[in-house]
């Protein structure tokens, strides 16, 4: 067994964000148990599988199900062989579009804080005992979901639950202070994804770059904090 590689996982892996950081931590050498909601079909996290042999793990997670992450949380000491996690990215999301003022859907509004919120809290709390001392915990936020640059009424559900996630990041950053396990809170920028859209000005291969640069320079003083993918703070 290597014992210097380091051991991440990533949620929402099978497109994306989460797949390109999958991508990225894997060309690093590291180990990545990569959780999707149908690992039957990630197509692309099967062939990255088949290019790093043994060293990526494809399991199945909903990380709004609590059943689901009970299920993953039991499985993952079976494909860890021992080891600990070094690096929890809580990436999965949903934004539901088109979100108007007058016709809010109670159901987007759960939906999202279920998935954007409850998700990654629960998830950290579930995988405490996993994480090695001194891991780090990478919350994908976004600037949407900062109340000081709040600028017009759009996406609520998205905005409200990163907001949400932006402080469940903070409460988590005191829970496991004494672990020195840092937990941010990170925007990506605007990405060219299926949720950024092809208008979006960045590539995922930049933003993720950026994103695990700014993990692995991480000070222990800046845990609790929220940062844009070029390690910028930004006003809660
Ligand atoms: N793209 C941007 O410009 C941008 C900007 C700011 C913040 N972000 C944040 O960055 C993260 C990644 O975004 P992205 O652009 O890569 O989004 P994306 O292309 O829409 O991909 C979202 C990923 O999350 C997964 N997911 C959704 N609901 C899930 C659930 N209940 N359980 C598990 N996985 C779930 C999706 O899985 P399925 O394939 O199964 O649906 C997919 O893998 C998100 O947290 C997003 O809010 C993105």
């Amino acid at each position: 067994m290597d014992t210097t590689a380091r051991t991440a996982v990533v949620t929402g892996a099978n497109r994306g964000l989460g797949l390109e950081l999958t991508r990225q931590l894997l060309e690093a050498g590291d180990h990545v148990v990569a959780a999707c909601r149908e690992p039957g079909r990630a197509t692309a996290l099967n062939e990255l599988a088949g290019v790093h042999p043994g060293r990526l793990h494809v399991l199945p997670l909903d990380v709004a199900d609590a059943r689901s992450r009970a299920a993953f949380v039991a499985e993952l000491p079976l494909v860890l062989e021992g080891r600990r996690v070094d690096l929890l990215v809580n990436n999965a999301g949903v934004l539901h579009a088109g979100e108007r003022f007058g016709r809010l859907s109670e159901a987007n509004l759960e939906h999202s804080f279920r998935v954007n919120a409850m998700g990654p809290l629960l998830l950290a709390e579930a995988l405490e005992p996993l994480l090695a001392d001194g891991a780090r915990i990478a919350n994908l936020s976004s600037q949407l979901g900062s109340i000081a640059r709040c600028s017009r009424f759009g996406t609520p559900s998205y905005n409200i639950s990163k907001a949400a996630q932006n402080m469940a990041t903070a409460l988590l950053a005191h829970a496991l202070a004494g672990r020195g396990i840092a937990v941010v809170a990170l925007h990506p920028g605007w990405v060219q994804t299926d949720m950024g859209g092809d208008q979006a000005t960045q590539t995922a291969q930049e933003s993720a770059a950026g994103l695990l640069r700014l993990v692995e320079g991480l000070d222990p003083g800046e845990s609790g904090g929220f940062f844009d993918w070029r390690g910028q703070p930004l006003p809660w």
